[in-house]
């Protein structure tokens, strides 16, 4: 209880730990002279031809983000889920870098996959949050996220922290040191509090706690938030949620949208004009209630139920700040359905088996 902190629950402490846990992760690696990012313990790590990253559930998220980040830099990179990884198809040599995100670095398909990568010839580097791990072990190179301990077996601080890391990894391996990119990360701790300390997801969430399904929606930037806001909300309430990107609506997922499944959409920098706002109105012609997770509140409020307002910043941080506020939706309904929050039925902080 004591290492609760007065917090209920382990994952409310760590969803209120993101800003600490931003600071660790940034410190040191933004130079305070000309705003370049370097990364000490990778300094010898040279600018890939392609990247790969491998991950399992939450860390796959991160995974989705960071290759996104890559392509954006003009470096060409895919994220696998690490049981799909096939390092001998893909295809691997030396001139690739495989990424494997685990924020324990013991997670048994993500190893095997860093495996396969290291058999094939590639360049391996970690990307985790504990010291001496298998991972940190079995790669050529190792970047920590420091988030510090992460009890709760649903990931919360440590998703912040690796989406942190891996962009700094994507402006230091690309050379990319915008200004405009280093304010927003340096900005970045203090609107998170701002949220944590404004945040009306909880008494959105009481108003929506017996539906039958969540789904959520993102484009871009904003796909990765949607599929780990379902992933979380399904982790912990045990309540059916789906995240897909807002452009496979119409492809299924339509079919079950009507009055009583909340869609949950990101709506955040390019995405906020055009096509999520149609989404928007595809779901609303269902009778399904929406909440807007955004930046441009004035773009939406005339059309949805709720508003989770989050700060403007960088478009490629946005993802971070919806992310907050879909922990939150995900905790307050797992508490209000006084689910086990912390350790949630049938599931485990690290998988050690395939
Ligand atoms: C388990 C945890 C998830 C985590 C996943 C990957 O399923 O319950 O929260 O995202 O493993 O874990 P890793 O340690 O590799 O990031």
């Amino acid at each position: 209880e004591a290492g609760k902190s007065g917090y209920d629950h382990y994952m409310c402490k760590e969803i209120n730990e993101q800003p600490r846990a931003i600071r660790n992760c940034l410190r040191g690696r933004i130079s305070e002279i000309d705003a370049s990012v370097s990364i000490d313990e990778i300094g010898d790590l040279a600018r890939p031809e392609r990247i790969q990253f491998v991950g399992c559930g939450t860390s796959y998220h991160a995974s989705r983000y960071a290759a996104r980040l890559f392509r954006r830099r003009g470096i060409p990179a895919t994220a696998f889920y690490a049981s799909e990884y096939d390092a001998g198809a893909v295809p691997v040599n030396e001139e690739t870098l495989v990424v494997g995100v685990t924020q324990s670095g013991e997670t048994a398909d993500t190893l095997s996959a860093i495996r396969d990568a290291n058999r094939c010839g590639a360049e391996t580097l970690a990307v985790t949050n504990v010291v001496g791990s298998s991972a940190s072990r079995e790669t050529d190179h190792v970047m920590y996220i420091r988030a510090g301990p992460e009890i709760s077996v649903a990931a919360t601080k440590t998703f912040a922290s690796q989406q942190v890391a891996l962009l700094l990894l994507a402006s230091t391996l690309a050379g990319d040191y915008s200004r405009s990119l280093v304010e927003a990360l340096r900005a970045l701790p203090d609107q998170i509090q701002s949220i944590l300390d404004g945040s009306r997801a909880s008494e959105i969430t009481d108003v929506y706690a017996r539906s039958d399904a969540y789904f959520f929606i993102g484009r871009g930037y904003g796909a990765s938030v949607a599929l780990e806001g379902a992933l979380k909300l399904k982790e912990v309430t045990y309540k059916h949620a789906e995240g897909f990107p807002g452009g496979e609506l119409k492809h299924g997922p339509l079919a079950l949208v009507g009055d009583r499944t909340p869609v949950f959409a990101i709506v955040t920098g390019e995405s906020a004009t055009g096509k999520m706002l149609s989404n928007i109105k595809e779901v609303e012609a269902r009778d399904a209630p929406v909440i807007a997770v955004t930046d441009s509140p004035s773009a939406v409020e005339s059309i949805v139920d709720h508003v989770l307002r989050i700060p403007e910043t960088h478009e490629q941080l946005t993802p971070i700040l919806a992310n907050v506020q879909l922990q939150l939706v995900a905790y307050w309904l797992a508490h209000r359905l006084g689910r086990s929050i912390d350790k949630p039925r049938n599931l485990a902080k690290s998988v050690t088996v395939e």
